[in-house]
């Protein structure tokens, strides 16, 4: 077989993610001169200033290899959790992470267990691993439903991902129902639980590194969200010292780059804040909620950074917001082909949005 022959057909039926669309490349489609994103669920109030600092002076210093382990920065993570280094792994965006632990302990023959609306990652990392998927009906509001995905499992399911709260639907499972769930599964299962927006819900729910007793359980942060950083690329894992050691030998040895050692780390100690921008955030996230149920287009609850919008031509309306500089996040591939996904922005890009969106619906209506 010649290599073209094998690479299409090692490639048999993945495909790309496909992230939010990057302001420059609306810029250059539609010849604008400014664009907002609202589609990936950034911090729109940027990285901590100290993050920022911290970048600059370790800029120098770029000619030489990150350090590999990230030992300054694993200290500081593994004392914020109260868990040893050991216990903490880092990649390059939380995204890496669950890619390793999938690809460590999934391969062909067994299966992943996931919800049908949950972090489309999940898919393709166990799909790129030649492990079967295994997509769970959500109840009706869009939930992860935990006695399906109980149900779902066979001798051969090996990892279960589940996102607290979830992308794109932004609901919440209680640790209460985790727990249940956890008491109930076979224990050769691993679970990831993929928090990254858990900065959002930390003052409704209690810290599930200290709540959650399961084994096989490995909990995925990110620096993406909350922290502003994910233009840096850094998120870890923190779960069982035996099982991040077998995770660890698939991981790439200089996966994260210095930048986003020192700004993660400075980001650490700036907790103060990152959790003030947190607050904003929510405060605006519940003013776009009313005014989206002001013109009868709010759906689910959301517990994350982002809302979600139900329109019948939710694409339409997704375009001709493209159309105004505006880019949001069709949820077609994730099966929610009504919906559109909003981040949350700051007060002036709220503002756009919702003005635009009333052009948007008016240009519907006509
Ligand atoms: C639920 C969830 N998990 C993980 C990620 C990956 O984030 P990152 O790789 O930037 O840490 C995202 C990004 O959108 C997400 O929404």
């Amino acid at each position: 077989m010649d290599w073209m022959t094998q690479a299409v057909a090692q490639a048999q039926g993945l495909y790309p993610y496909v992230p939010g669309k990057p302001i420059e490349q609306l810029l250059r489609e539609k010849g604008l001169d400014k664009a907002i994103k609202l589609a990936s669920n950034e911090n729109a109030y940027g990285p901590s200033p100290k993050a920022i600092l911290a970048i600059h002076a370790a800029i120098d210093e770029c000619h030489r290899y990150p350090d590999g382990d990230s030992h300054t920065l694993k200290a500081a993570l593994a004392k914020k959790h109260a868990v040893h280094t050991n216990q903490i792994l880092l990649g390059n965006g939380s995204n890496e992470v669950l890619e390793l632990v999938i690809r460590c302990f999934a391969g062909v023959g067994d299966e992943v267990i996931y919800s049908q609306h949950g972090f489309i990652v999940y898919a393709l990392a166990a799909q790129a691993a030649g492990a079967t998927r295994v997509p769970v009906q959500d109840t009706s509001e869009l939930e992860h439903d935990l006695d399906a995905m109980l149900s779902a499992i066979t001798e051969r399911t090996k990892i279960i991902c589940i996102a607290n709260p979830n992308n794109p639907t932004g609901t919440l499972l209680s640790n209460d129902a985790l727990q249940t769930f956890f008491d109930a599964l076979p224990h050769h299962i691993i679970v990831i639980l993929d928090e990254a927006y858990d900065e959002f819900v930390s003052d409704i729910k209690t810290d599930s590194l200290t709540t959650l007793q399961y084994d096989g359980l490995v909990v995925s942060r990110t620096f993406s969200k909350a922290y502003g950083l994910a233009g840096c690329r850094i998120g870890y894992a923190v779960g069982n010292a035996d099982l991040l050691e077998a995770v660890n030998r698939f991981r790439e040895p200089f996966n994260v780059n210095s930048l986003a050692q020192v700004a993660a780390l400075a980001a650490l100690d700036d907790v103060d804040w990152v959790m003030d921008k947190v607050t904003r955030i929510k405060q605006a996230r519940t003013f776009l909620e009313q005014q989206l149920a002001k013109r009868g287009l709010l759906s689910i609850k959301s517990f994350a950074n982002f809302i979600l919008l139900h329109h019948p031509e939710a694409l339409e309306l997704h375009q001709q917001f493209e159309n105004i500089g505006i880019i949001t996040r069709p949820l077609a591939g994730y099966g929610l082909p009504d919906y559109l996904r909003v981040s949350v922005g700051n007060d002036e890009e709220n503002t756009a949005f919702l003005d635009a969106l009333d052009t948007v619906l008016f240009k519907l209506k006509a």
